[in-house]
């Protein structure tokens, strides 16, 4: 039977003026709207306890598992208010059949795709005050499904007791500075994913690992880490929380193919398309570090971009490492500002959705 999420409502929600306040800087991550989506599995009856309710902290036992053991995976994905005032999702059933296979891969329980729908929908209607004008920029409510194993037990085994939850964030840039480039930090002594290993799944986990390596990076000037594949080293594959993009001057806009070992980005997979629109031509296929920076150093790429969903598209000023910097520059590239824009426009519905990537919630 499908979930319904019915509502019961914050009797204490946060007035216009507070929500205009958070609107006028909201950062990202930081404010959460009134209400979240909530459902439990158990093991032998399935889903159930399906409501939206009042935002507010859950009560864990200490031997929770998802504590010890991280079995836990999450979703992110944005609601866009349109110029006359009604909110879109952005190919939410992308994130809704990711979810299900990273929870495949967790021992997680499956979530059916029309309930993972209807849990940000519910969420999104009746929180839609939350939801930003684009204004100028890019503000949006970051939507966070996320699932954990919430049973008292430390066994090592999968979770009979599972929460599903979705929060909402009205967020602006994920990175303070908007598009101003960023430079990379290519770490030769940390991995982020190994063959056969959660690479590909959306798990905690996988973040959790990076930030070593982020912040050997934050030491470098940099703000995001580029991780080569744990293998051999040789192969460029993915940013501590985003894709990773070049552009060549001939008009190649290459990405690391998905070998098992990279996140599938539901906004690179948008890129790809867009990018042939544009008249590029989208490659996914092994890329080695040693090609991405001899290329930049004759100036063959011309252009190279951080995408996700948080961060849209972020262009990439220089990778940094141990043995060197390659520069490509402090301006944002043509292309990345192109592709960029054509990928806002249809969110923000300032453009024709021809590929009919929205779907409407308000
Ligand atoms: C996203 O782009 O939605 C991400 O998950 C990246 C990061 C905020 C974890």
């Amino acid at each position: 039977m499908s979930l319904t999420f019915s509502l019961t409502r914050n009797v204490a929600p946060a007035s216009a003026e507070r929500i205009a306040e958070i609107h006028a800087d909201p950062g990202f991550g930081v404010y959460f709207t009134d209400h979240m989506a909530v459902a439990t599995w158990r093991q032998g009856s399935g889903w159930a306890d399906d409501a939206v309710v009042p935002y507010g902290p859950f009560q864990l036992d200490p031997s929770t598992a998802v504590l010890h053991y991280a079995q836990e995976v999450f979703e992110g994905l944005k609601a866009y208010r349109h110029a006359d005032g009604s909110i879109w999702l952005f190919r939410p059933e992308r994130n809704a059949e990711r979810l299900m296979a990273s929870a495949r891969r967790l021992m997680l329980p499956e979530l059916p795709v029309d309930d993972f729908l209807t849990s940000i929908e519910q969420l999104v209607k009746v929180d839609a005050a939350w939801v930003p004008d684009a204004g100028g920029g890019e503000a949006s409510l970051y939507l966070r499904p996320f699932m954990f194993a919430n049973e008292s037990f430390l066994g090592v085994r999968a979770a009979q007791r599972v929460t599903y939850a979705v929060i909402a964030s009205p967020v602006g840039p994920y990175f303070s500075g908007g598009v101003q480039p960023v430079n990379i930090w290519v770490t030769d002594q940390y991995s982020r994913a190994g063959k056969g290993g959660t690479g590909a799944a959306k798990c905690g986990g996988n973040y959790a690992s990076s930030l070593i390596a982020q912040y050997e990076g934050v030491d470098h000037g940099c703000s995001q880490v580029l991780f080569a594949d744990a293998g051999t080293g040789v192969n460029a594959e993915e940013l501590g929380g985003m894709n990773l993009m070049v552009v060549t001057a001939d008009g190649q806009l290459i990405t690391p193919e998905l070998s098992g070992t990279i996140l599938a980005g539901v906004t690179r997979d948008s890129i790809l398309t867009v990018a042939a629109d544009l008249g590029l031509n989208p490659v996914a296929r092994p890329i080695t570090l040693a090609e991405i920076f001899d290329r930049i150093d004759s100036g063959d790429i011309v252009e190279a971009f951080a995408c996700g969903t948080a961060a849209v598209l972020t262009p990439v000023a220089a990778f940094r490492s141990h043995q060197g910097n390659h520069v490509i520059g402090d301006q944002p590239g043509e292309r990345t500002m192109q592709i960029r824009s054509a990928i806002l426009d249809v969110q923000y519905g300032r453009a024709e959705d021809s590929h009919g990537w929205l779907r409407r919630v308000v």
